[in-house]
């Protein structure tokens, strides 16, 4: 059999042409730029609010909250807003989502590298995606078995591949009734205190989550967050250093919704939020727009 070199070169190019016209179509288009609406009120420190969509939805349903937040209008520039999707959804979301709200993970394994360690995610292979935040130390993990040592390596890990980290902190019902809610928290910020530089400590927020009022309905009073968020912040003082509490932003987070955000972000001490079920829905954006203005 006779081969046409000539013809054999031209259909080589027309392939590598077609598959180069393939995977530049394949690449994502650039994520919609979203708007930043001005605030006279800079507040201390600016503001986290972040939506932890937990383990709901499907891809279906997540392009669909997608296109909600995109068409949601403009957050206020002292804002900086994440949402905390699955891991499944992560490329999907990233691919999609307005620029001006960052992408979070739920979790990430206390393993600095890659490697066999089956069923766990790098922090660097978030980072490699565009995922910048990670939510640590969960009271969903933890009730899954996860210690406040194992949350600390996590926090380090992520710290130094250079996510931010979402430090979840709280307390149960029977704590807060037994008086234990300040003892409880001072327990769960120690091992990352231990483990974390002053600098690390930058990339941190904390989330002050009473799980008492995780998916409840019920909401700690803006007073009685404060309280709490107070006390976060004088053990911040004292264990790690008065200039990284002062700068430190701590969230609420709690059955938190547009119709209580404002009286809980009105408060010295509470710097965001950390929602839940409401971070399902188009109501995200009234506790976004709940800061004080
Ligand atoms: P809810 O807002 O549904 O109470 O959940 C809070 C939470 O766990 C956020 O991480």
């Amino acid at each position: 059999m006779s081969v046409d070199l000539k013809s054999l070169s031209t259909g080589l190019l027309v392939g590598l042409a077609a598959g180069y016209l393939l995977s530049s179509a394949r690449s994502p288009p650039p994520r919609p730029p979203g708007s930043s609406a001005p605030n006279p009120s800079r507040g201390k420190r600016g503001y986290v609010v972040g939506g932890n969509w937990k383990c709901n939805g499907t891809a279906a349903s997540a392009a669909a909250l997608v296109e909600t937040l995109n068409g949601a209008g403009p957050i206020p520039e002292n804002v900086q807003v994440v949402v905390a999707v699955p891991s499944v959804h992560v490329p999907l979301v990233l691919g999609s989502l307005r620029s001006d709200i960052e992408v979070a993970a739920q979790d990430c394994g206390a393993n600095a590298k890659c490697g066999a360690f089956t069923g766990e995610i790098f922090a660097g292979q978030l980072l490699d995606l565009g995922v910048t935040w990670v939510v640590l130390g969960h009271s969903e993990r933890r009730a899954a078995g996860e210690s406040s040592a194992l949350v600390a390596d996590k926090c380090a890990v992520a710290v130094k591949e250079g996510l931010r980290v979402m430090l979840c902190v709280g307390e149960s019902l029977e704590e807060r009734e037994a008086g234990l809610t300040a003892q409880v928290v001072a327990s769960q910020l120690a091992p990352a205190a231990k483990k974390l530089s002053k600098a690390d400590w930058g990339k941190v927020v904390i989330a002050y989550e009473p799980v008492w009022a995780i998916g409840t309905g019920k909401t700690a009073t803006p007073d009685m967050a404060q309280e709490t968020h107070k006390e976060i912040r004088t053990w911040m003082s004292k264990n790690v250093g008065a200039d990284v509490a002062a700068s430190i932003q701590i969230q609420y987070g709690g059955s938190m919704k547009g119709a209580n955000a404002k009286g809980l972000l009105s408060k010295e001490d509470i710097d965001g939020g950390l929602i839940g079920g409401a971070s399902l829905t188009a109501d995200f954006f009234n506790v976004i727009n709940g800061v004080p203005m």
